[in-house]
This record gives C-alpha cells, structure tokens and sequence, in this order.
C-alpha cells in the first residue's frame, strides 16, 4: 500500500472504505469493516472533503432494491463515483460529461441500450465462444513459453481479456497496446503504476480522452464507408431516434465498452486464481472435474466484485432498509459488500467453487443497467480457466498478489505464479 492519505471524513471514519483507493489493495481488511458496517449500519452516511455526501448501501436486499428501483434512484452524468474535483476540471477543459450507458436513465437510455442489446443476447453471445476458444488457447499456450513462471494477471489475464473484448469491437491487434494504455487511463488513473511519465493524472485523463476521441473517430468513419461484422460497425451505423448517434453519445459507447469489457474481466480472473492457489484442494477438484468450472467462474466473480459501486442520484423522498432518503440524496450501491452478505450467502467469507448460491451475485448489478457484457465477461473467465487448467499440473503462488489502487473498478493487477506442465 501507498501512504497517500484518502479523503478527510466528516462522518463514520469506517466510510472511508468505499473512496479510498489505498483500502481497496487489502480486500481482507476491507471486507471485515464491510461486514462490520453491515451489521450496524447498513445504510451508512458517509460526508468526505471534495465529495458529494452519499449513504452507503451494504446489503445485498438493499442493494437489490436500490438498483430496481430505477424510477427513483436515478443513473446521471455522475454515475461513477469519484470526487467533485474529477468532473469540474473535466467541464473546466471543455470536455463533454461522460453520457454513457451508465451516466443516462429512462427512455432514452433504453434507446441507447437497444443498439446493441441484440449484440449481448445469449444467443448472440454463445456465437463468440469459437472465438474466445482461440484466443483463450493462444494465451493459455503463453504458459509453455514462459517455461515454469509467470505474472498470470499481466501475461495472461490483461491480454486475454483485452483480445477478445477488441475482437468484439473489430480493432486490429497492432492497435491493442494503445488500448491497454487508454483504458488503463480511465480506470488506473489514481494508480501511480499506470501513470508513466504523467504526474497529473487530471493532464493525463484529459489526454487520454483525446486519444479515444481521435481513434473512434477514424474507426466510425471507417465503418461507416465499409460495414464489418463486429461491433463497431454496429454503433457506427446504429440508429437513434431514426438518426445516427451523436458524435458524443457515440464515443462515450465506444469507451463505455472498452473500459467496462476489459479490466473488470481480467481483475475477475486474476483474484479467483488467487483464491484458487490459497485453497489448492479446490484447484486440484477443478482439475479432476472440469465441469465445475461454470459454478467456479460464478463464485471468481462473486468474490471478486471488481466494480466496487455506483452512484444512483434519488429522485423522491424515500426510504430504504429503514432509513430515511431524501430527495436529491446519492446513494452508493457497494457490490463486494452485497455479495458478502451473510444472510444471502452461505459462509460468506470462503471461496469455495462448489457454492450452490454462487448465482445470487450482484456483481453485474441488477435491473435497466444490469451489465451489457455479463455473458461475455462468464463465457472469458470460464473459458481461460479451463484453458489454462488444461495445461498446467501445478500451479503455486510465487510472491504476494498486488491490487490495483482504485475505488471504482479494481482487482489483483499482478499475480506471479510458478507452475509446472502437464
Ligand atoms: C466480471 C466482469 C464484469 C463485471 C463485474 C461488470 C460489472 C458491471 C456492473 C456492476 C455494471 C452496472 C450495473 C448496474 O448499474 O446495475 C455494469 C454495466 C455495464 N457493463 Fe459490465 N461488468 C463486467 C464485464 C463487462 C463486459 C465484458 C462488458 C462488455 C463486453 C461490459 C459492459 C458493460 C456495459 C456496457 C454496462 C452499462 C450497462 C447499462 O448501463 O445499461 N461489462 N457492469
């Protein structure tokens, strides 16, 4: 952990867990105040210099509800939590607002959705898996060439994920380094590792949105004057309203797509092998059954959680788990907690593959915004798993895992293994 202190709390210090990056590379410690918070005050107030006020949502009923709920507890411009400072200087540089899927509500993001629902129906999805096969197989055989040692999140995970979620799009793989950069960007920004050379990561956002801007750009035109069968051809010449998106709403799909499909994946994979390594009996039943690997993807994205929360902008006095909300409030759906929730899960606190509530997750959220790409991201973490279980005998832990310094989307972003071949 770095010693950069989070923000100041002027309420429950406890409340700090949910916007400090720092407390969210110690998921042990994060998640005995988590569980601590749930017991006594599940609907915590949380006030913090240079953020907007919200209550935390702990609970997994409390999470449900809040996100049906959505005629009440709005999605908005700002969705993604983050401090006041973030979005004043994105307005300041003249940057539109983020509008995307997850930043609009109602109608008109139902609209938005609609171009590419079709595109994530499971059916539509399942005609991936030839795809994913091959790439899976392509990075699982990586293991054969890094001969008895590796970092599994970065030589793996992060490729992999990124690979296919580019494949989706139809971006050509000499274009993938640029795209690990620029989502790294987004998400890594409060992470000193994914900063390089930058040391103001407000200059560094902004010139990462630029770059996604230009990008886009030359991929919509593209499109537009030669259609493929992926998915920017899709959104190039998607329809709304009976014309075509907005140049905005069109580049923030791109990135909402790029972002949302790329690390959360990976941070998923990354900490289920974690956990998979700290209890080798449940590694070695994988390997002698590999039909569990469905239920054991389930349970690696349970516990993992990689988005943290969501802020949801309440529209009417209201109330939940017995608190009092009040109109214009922000609440803060946190999902690593709700899916430690002990009185929906069954010894909450261990990893075990063979969990028959395993499909109680909120990870992908729940309800109008629940996630696009959530068959996607199941078929990923299944298939590499099993991908990569086919080739190795053992696999052990070589150092302690690191967590990406972020609160809103984060994981294990290093994870290095030895192993041995079959
Ligand atoms: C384990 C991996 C993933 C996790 C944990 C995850 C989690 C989430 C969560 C919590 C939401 C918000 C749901 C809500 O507000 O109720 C969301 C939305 C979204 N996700 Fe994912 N996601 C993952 C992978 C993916 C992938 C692979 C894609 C794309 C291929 C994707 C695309 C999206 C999009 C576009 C939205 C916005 C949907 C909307 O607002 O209508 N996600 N995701």
């Amino acid at each position: 952990m770095t010693d950069t202190p989070g923000p100041v709390l002027h309420s429950d210090p406890r409340g700090a867990i949910f916007i400090t990056p720092d407390l969210y590379q110690d998921m042990e410690h994060w998640h005995e105040v988590a569980a601590e918070i749930r017991r006594d005050s599940p609907v915590l107030r949380v006030e913090a210099e240079g953020w907007p006020a919200f209550w935390a949502i702990t609970s997994h009923a409390d999470v449900f509800e809040v996100s049906r709920r959505s005629d009440v507890f709005w999605n908005t411009e700002r969705s993604a939590p983050g401090p006041d400072v973030t979005y004043d200087v994105l307005e300041a540089m003249g940057f539109a607002l983020p509008r995307t899927l997850v930043h609009i509500h109602g109608q008109e993001h139902q609209k938005y959705r609609q171009v590419t629902n079709d595109w994530f129906k499971p059916a539509a999805v399942s005609r991936l898996q030839p795809a994913i096969d091959a790439i899976a197989d392509e990075y699982a055989d990586r293991l054969v060439e890094l001969g008895g040692s590796c970092d599994l999140a970065q030589d793996l995970a992060v490729p992999f994920t990124l690979r296919v979620i580019m494949t989706i799009f139809g971006v050509p793989e000499q274009d993938e380094a640029l795209m690990l950069r620029l989502t790294q960007g987004i998400f890594g920004a409060a992470d000193p590792e994914y900063l390089g050379d930058f040391t103001d990561p407000l200059a560094f956002l902004s010139d990462t949105l630029g770059t996604f801007t230009e990008y886009f750009g030359e991929l919509t035109a593209d499109r537009r004057a030669h259609p493929a069968d992926d998915l920017a051809t899709v959104l190039a010449n998607g329809q709304v309203d009976g014309g075509p998106l907005g140049e905005t709403e069109l580049l923030w799909y791109y990135i909402i797509v790029a972002t949302a499909g790329h690390d959360t994946t990976s941070f998923a994979f990354g900490g289920g092998m974690e956990q998979l390594l700290r209890n080798p009996d449940q590694l070695r039943a994988l390997q002698a059954d590999p039909s569990l690997a469905q239920n054991a993807a389930e349970e690696m994205i349970r516990w993992t959680s990689p988005v943290r929360s969501f802020f949801r902008w309440t529209q009417e006095d209201t109330e939940v788990g017995g608190q009092a909300i009040a109109k214009g409030d922000v609440v803060l759906t946190s999902y690593p907690s709700a899916n430690r929730d002990e009185t929906v899960f069954v010894d909450p606190m261990r990893f075990d593959i063979t969990r028959p509530d395993a499909d109680k997750t909120l990870a992908f959220g729940l309800g109008m915004h629940y996630c696009l790409g959530a068959q996607v991201a199941r078929r990923e973490v299944r298939t590499l798993l099993s991908k990569v279980l086919e080739r190795i005998d053992t696999m052990e832990l070589a150092g302690e895992p690191e967590y990406q310094r972020a609160h809103f989307v984060s994981g294990v972003k290093h994870l290095p293994v030895t192993y041995t071949l079959r």
